[in-house]
C-alpha cells in the first residue's frame, strides 16, 4: 500500500516509520497540507490513501479529485473529523479515523493550562528567570470546592472530571447522550443554561458539529459568572473567538486556556515568529494576561504519538484486508457515525 502522508512532522515519523514497516507500508511524508492546492501533488503516483491531521482540508473538491486519481481511503490520525465532507465523501472515498488514542494526554493538558492560568505559573516562571521573586499580582485561587461545568462526557471529558473530582471540585456536566450511570453527589448531569449560569470553570470536550459551533458564544458568556475561567482543548470553532475576547475585556471572563482557535489552520503547528500576525483577535487574546494559548499540543504526548500510528496502520491493514475497519466512519442520514456493517459504502 502506498500512503501520501500531509502535513507530516519529524515528531510523526518515527512511529509512523516504525509500523508501517512491520507492514510492508510505503509513506510519502508531504509536509504541505491537504486541500484544493496541494491534492495535484498526487497526480500520476497510485497512491491508495492519504494520511492527513486536523487541518488538512478534505473538502468536496479534494474528494472528487481523490476519487479521479483513484485514490481510495482517507485515514485520519486524529480522532475529530470536522475537515472532512463525509456527505461528499459517501461512495467514494472510505473514512477511517483513530478514536482515541489518549485521552490522558488531552485531558491532562487541559488540567495544566487551567492550573497554570490561575496559579499564574506563566508569570511566576518568566519573573523568577529575572530574578524577580515579587509575589505581586499572583494571587491565585483554590481548586478545592469549586464547580467545573464539563460539556463532552466521552472519553477525554471523562478522564477530566476524575481530575477534577481528585482536586475536590464539584462536576455540572452537559452531553447530547448523557452517561446517567457516572452521576453522584459531585457530579451531576443539568443542561447547557445551569451549566453556564453555576460553573466557576468550563471545559469544552465535545465535537465541533452544526450544533455545536459557537456554543460559547455572547449570549452563553452573558449567563456565565463573573470570573469565570473556560478552557477548550477540543475545535476552536466551539468558541466565538470574538465574543471571548470582548468577555475578558469586559472583566466577565476571568482566564482562557486555548489549545485550539477557530482560525489556527494557517497558524498552528508552525513557527511564526518572524512574521507580522494578521489575525488581530489572536493578537490580543495572546496578549492578554489571563489567557494561555497553546497551538493543539494537548495530544502530544510519546503514547499518544505511538497509539495514533499503530491505530492508523491498523484500520489500513484491516481494510485491504477484510474490505471494513472497525474505525470506518459514515455519513448516514445527515449524521456521521461509526461504520458497523459497512453498508453504507
Ligand atoms: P468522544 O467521542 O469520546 O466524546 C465526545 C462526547 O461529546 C460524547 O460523549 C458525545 O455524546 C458528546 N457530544 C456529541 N455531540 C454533542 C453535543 N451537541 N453537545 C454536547 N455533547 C456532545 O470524544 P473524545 O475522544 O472525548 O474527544 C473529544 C474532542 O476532543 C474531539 O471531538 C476532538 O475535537 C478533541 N480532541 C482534541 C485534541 C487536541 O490535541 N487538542 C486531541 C484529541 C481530541
Amino acid at each position: 500500500m502506498k500512503i501520501a502522508f500531509f502535513d507530516a512532522k519529524p515528531y510523526d515519523k518515527p512511529s509512523f516509520d516504525k509500523f508501517a514497516e512491520e507492514k510492508g507500508f510505503k509513506i510519502k511524508y508531504f509536509e504541505t497540507k491537504l486541500n484544493e492546492d496541494t491534492v495535484d501533488l498526487l497526480e500520476g503516483k497510485n497512491y491508495d490513501a492519504v494520511c492527513v491531521f486536523v487541518n488538512d482540508t478534505v473538502n468536496s473538491k479534494v474528494i472528487d479529485r481523490l476519487y479521479e486519481m483513484n485514490v481510495k481511503t482517507v485515514a485520519l490520525r486524529c480522532a475529530g473529523f470536522n475537515n472532512v465532507d463525509m456527505k461528499a465523501a459517501k461512495n467514494k472515498l472510505h473514512v477511517l479515523h483513530v478514536p482515541a488514542y489518549s485521552p490522558y494526554a488531552v485531558a491532562e493538558h487541559a488540567m495544566a493550562l487551567l492550573l497554570t492560568s490561575i496559579r499564574r505559573i506563566h508569570k511566576a516562571y518568566i519573573r523568577s528567570r529575572d530574578f524577580n521573586f515579587s509575589l505581586q499580582g499572583l494571587t491565585g485561587f483554590d481548586l478545592h470546592n469549586k464547580t467545573v461545568g464539563i460539556i463532552g462526557t466521552g472519553k477525554i471529558g471523562r478522564v477530566f472530571l476524575d481530575i477534577c473530582r481528585g482536586f475536590g471540585m464539584k462536576v455540572l456536566a452537559y452531553d447530547k447522550f448523557p452517561n446517567k450511570s457516572i452521576e453522584n453527589e459531585n457530579l451531576r448531569y443539568t443542561n447547557l443554561d445551569e451549566l453556564f449560569e453555576k460553573s466557576d470553570i468550563i471545559s469544552l470536550h465535545c465535537p465541533l458539529t452544526s450544533e455545536t459551533y459557537h456554543v460559547i458564544d455572547e449570549n452563553a458568556i452573558g449567563k456565565m459568572k463573573k470570573g469565570v475561567v473556560i478552557i477548550n482543548t477540543s475545535r476552536g470553532a466551539l468558541v466565538d473567538a470574538e465574543a471571548l475576547l470582548n468577555g475578558i475585556k469586559s472583566r466577565k471572563v476571568g482566564a482562557a486556556c486555548l489549545d485550539v482557535y477557530e482560525e489556527e489552520s494557517d497558524l498552528f503547528f508552525e513557527d511564526n515568529s518572524g512574521h507580522i500576525l494578521e489575525d488581530d483577535i489572536l493578537a490580543r487574546l495572546i496578549s492578554m494576561p489571563n489567557v494561555i494559548v497553546t497551538s493543539h499540543q494537548a495530544f502530544l504526548t510519546e503514547e499518544a504519538l505511538e497509539n495514533i500510528a499503530e491505530t492508523t496502520i491498523d484500520n489500513l491493514v484491516e481494510l485491504s484486508e477484510t474490505g471494513k475497519s472497525a474505525n470506518e466512519l459514515c455519513y448516514r442520514g445527515g449524521e456521521t457515525e461509526r461504520c458497523l456493517n459497512n453498508k453504507c459504502f
